[in-house]
């Protein structure tokens, strides 16, 4: 895939966070890593008993890079259980900042490759 990106780094950095992933109502622990400006940031879902509340692991970590200041945003890499593509929520604030961003999604054994505009084409900017 893309040059000049740690998809080794991200994979480890989104396998470790997925750990942390607060998910007692789904029981589907999901982590999430985002290299920008060469920097790599994580996030793990945040489920809450109010259900709506919960928050994906993408934006998660997306809201963890824009609060560094960051904007410039190279790679995802989401681990599950299964491979799993972002929810169309987490789909257009992650194009808001790269529509075409490449995608890793990986599960132990299972990967699967994507970039943003194949599965989010023409995104409301
Ligand atoms: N979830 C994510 O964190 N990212 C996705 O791309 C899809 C779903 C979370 C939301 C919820 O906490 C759990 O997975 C089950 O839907």
């Amino acid at each position: 895939m893309s040059a000049g990106i740690d998809w080794e780094a991200l994979t480890e950095a989104a396998t470790q966070v997925r750990q942390n992933a607060h998910a007692p109502y789904s029981n589907f622990k999901v982590g999430a890593a985002i290299q920008a400006n060469g920097t790599i940031f994580v996030g793990c879902n945040v489920e809450n008993a109010s259900y709506p509340v919960g928050l994906c692991a993408e934006r998660a970590a997306l809201a963890a890079v824009i609060a560094a200041g960051k904007r410039k945003i190279e790679a995802v890499v989401i681990t599950a259980d299964r491979p799993i593509t972002p929810c169309g929520m987490c789909r257009q604030a992650l194009a808001e900042f790269n529509p075409e961003v490449p995608l890793l999604m990986i599960s132990e054994q299972v990967e699967a490759q994507a970039t943003l505009g194949q599965l989010l084409p023409d995104p409301f900017a």
